[in-house]
């Protein structure tokens, strides 16, 4: 079976008490860190110097998604902050080869996201260059939205291509996930999954995890 993750969003966290939410979810695999500028998406949450902080601070890996425009220009900064994984929206890239390159070569892993609309066959090229494809599962911007499973054909496809070509690539997704939308991803080919309420929403957040880390085998 494949190794299942489960990273749990901050974005359902209280942002004023971060160093303590964070140390709620010491089973998970990495936390998922939004960053929203209010341009790609419409909301806003926390930058650079919030995301450095959390990297000093936090005992699992960071694992942080940047909703922004301009995206070339402002990822490589996130990498060399020493976060584990980066991952830009390719609508917001110029150049995604070259970016996810840069982030390699800054020490991070590099991933690459889709909105729902966005289709995985034009990128498909380009796997070898990425550690991490996400694939959507909700329009980006908030938390608590329900799962469209309007993506799942593509997840299955992203997969396909991914065995077929031999490639060593993550799928993660992200919103909506829950303890049974969780299955229906997995089954798809999903192996990295980002849960914000369904975590925080929890009143013990690390029983949460282990439900969904269980779920979440296929
Ligand atoms: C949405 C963010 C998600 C969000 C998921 O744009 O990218 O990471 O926190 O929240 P849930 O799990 O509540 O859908
Ligand atoms: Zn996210």
């Amino acid at each position: 079976p494949l190794q299942c993750c489960i990273n749990p969003s901050i974005l359902s966290a209280d942002f004023v008490n971060l160093e303590a939410e964070l140390a709620r979810i010491g089973n998970a695999d990495a936390v998922h860190v939004d960053v929203m500028d209010n341009h790609f998406v419409p909301n806003l949450t926390i930058g650079l110097p919030v995301v450095e902080r959390l990297q000093k601070v936090s005992p699992v890996p960071l694992d942080v998604h940047l909703m922004i425009s301009d995206v070339d220009r402002w990822a490589p900064s996130y990498a060399d902050a020493g976060v584990a994984s980066v991952t830009f929206h390719v609508e917001a890239s110029d150049a995604p080869i070259k970016l996810a390159r840069e982030l390699r070569a800054r020490g991070a892993k590099a991933g690459m996201a889709l909105r729902p609309a966005t289709s995985v066959e034009p990128y498909l090229h380009m796997l070898s260059e990425l550690d991490m494809l996400l694939i959507m599962t909700v329009e980006p911007g908030f938390g608590g939205q329900s799962f469209l499973d309007v993506v799942l054909p593509k997840i299955r496809r992203a997969r396909e291509a991914i065995e077929g070509s031999g490639v060593d690539v993550a799928i993660q997704v992200d919103g909506g996930i829950t303890e049974e939308t969780i299955t229906r991803a997995a089954e798809a080919g999903a192996n990295v999954f980002v849960a914000g309420s369904a975590v925080y929403g929890k009143s013990s957040p690390a029983d949460a995890i282990a439900s969904l880390r269980d779920a979440g085998q296929r």
